[in-house]
């Protein structure tokens, strides 16, 4: 079939100057992509020939169970929540949950299920949680308390007990962050589950946000339970972070029943509308099922290891050059006191009050860490810092205060 409108539209009006900017636009992303450290999106696969699909019009609008008959990858989005429902412990014939814009609305979704099932309740999150949900707790106008965090970004347990003992009963909505944003700590909901059964507490909804660990931890077999091997209720991780699609996405879970909300039927558009966006990108279900394709979960697990491995590494190279770092049991984030302005502009750094972090996803390399800390050293003067032979380490205390 001959069916080509884009040539005839770009004969028409061609790229003159853009074609310029473009190229240059191209060089300096390469070039900044070679010293992003901070933040924890994967450089996994190029993409390349997916750059075919960028012409049509997908649009996986409704519910990728119930397609329309226009363009859409549905059922290729099947496959990749089949993958992930499987690898997280969810049974294959009652489960459901689609691809999001990104962990906010995944989140966001796992909480109006919540919401759903207890009109009155409360949501509760710890002040570690990644600020989305401040802004869903505002959007969806629940009452809301904030959990206390120890200062290297754990849970503080005693807060919880205080916080759900002051709700006398009354129905609440959880989230834990498995891999908080800052300190990549995790809010074990194991642990949790038993103190809240010991708390005698039978009317809650679960949601895990897992937004980097949980494609990198469902491989690993030391780290806490997070998935529904658990009496969870949602759960939900990003496509664009460990698994490095260049569009921004997420993937939420849940059980098929009892609860599923907004069940409208959007006629017009030929589907159900389950989801909270109608329109959604069926570019990011193929990215998705390209790194399942292409990787599988031997290389997932592989580049998994990797990552924590490299973590490990050089979490001992930047104690060995004096400089104080933490760093959670199966975690990827390294916290530190923030270097200079500069350096930390340069290398991307994500910084926060007097400390900043970095990733060690795939595509960040054990050469780019060693030259960060090689400018770093050579940055830092000599009589003052953390890196000061005469002031080898700042205690733990003063390491960890002020790093919320
Ligand atoms: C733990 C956690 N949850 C949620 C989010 C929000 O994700 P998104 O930007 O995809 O909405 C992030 C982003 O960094 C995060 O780290």
């Amino acid at each position: 079939m001959r069916y080509d409108p884009w040539s005839q539209h770009e004969q028409r009006f061609p790229l003159t100057a853009a074609h310029k900017q473009l190229e240059a636009l191209r060089s300096q992303f390469l070039e900044r992509s070679a010293q992003y450290i901070g933040f924890p999106n994967s450089r996994l696969l190029s993409f390349r020939e997916l750059g075919d699909f960028l012409r049509f019009n997908i649009n996986n609008i409704g519910d990728p169970y119930h397609p329309n008959a226009g363009i859409n990858t549905c059922h290729i989005e099947r496959d990749v929540l089949s993958f992930w429902a499987q690898q997280l412990h969810l049974d294959p014939d009652s489960f459901w949950g689609y691809i999001t814009n990104g962990s906010t609305e995944a989140i966001m979704y796992g909480i109006v299920q919540g919401r759903d099932r207890y009109d009155e309740a409360v949501l509760l999150f710890s002040e570690e949680s990644h600020y989305c949900l401040h802004k869903i707790a505002h959007l969806l106008r629940l009452p809301y308390r904030v959990i206390a965090s120890h200062s290297d970004g754990s849970l503080d347990m005693e807060s919880l007990i205080a916080t759900v003992r002051a709700l006398q009963g009354r129905p609440f909505i959880l989230n834990l962050t498995v891999g908080t944003t800052f300190h990549g700590a995790i809010e074990p909901p194991q642990q949790v589950l038993e103190l809240l059964e010991r708390l005698h507490c039978r009317e809650f909804h679960l949601h895990v946000d897992a937004a980097l660990y949980g494609p990198m931890l469902t491989w690993s077999e030391q780290s806490p339970l997070f998935d529904f091997r658990l009496p969870i209720h949602t759960l939900s991780f990003s496509g664009h972070k460990f698994l490095g699609t260049p569009i921004p996405c997420g993937v939420v879970l849940s059980h098929r029943d009892p609860i599923s909300p907004f069940q409208g039927s959007a006629e017009y558009v030929g589907s159900l509308d389950t989801t909270l966006s109608c329109s959604r990108d069926g570019l990011s279900a193929l990215m998705l099922w390209l790194v399942i394709e292409r990787l599988g979960e031997l290389g997932l697990a592989e580049l998994a290891q990797e990552s924590l491995q490299l973590a490990e590494d050089f979490t001992s190279r930047m104690e060995h050059s004096g400089i104080p770092v933490t760093r959670h049991a199966h975690g990827c984030i390294l916290v530190f006191p923030k270097p200079q302005e500069e350096l930390a502009r340069r290398w991307q750094l994500a910084t926060r009050g007097d400390f900043a972090h970095l990733v060690t996803v795939p595509g960040v390399t054990p050469e780019m860490l060693h030259t960060f800390l090689d400018e770093w050293i050579r940055s830092e003067p000599r009589s003052s810092g953390p890196l000061s032979p005469t002031k080898p380490g700042i205690d733990d205390t003063t390491t960890l205060r002020g790093m919320r």
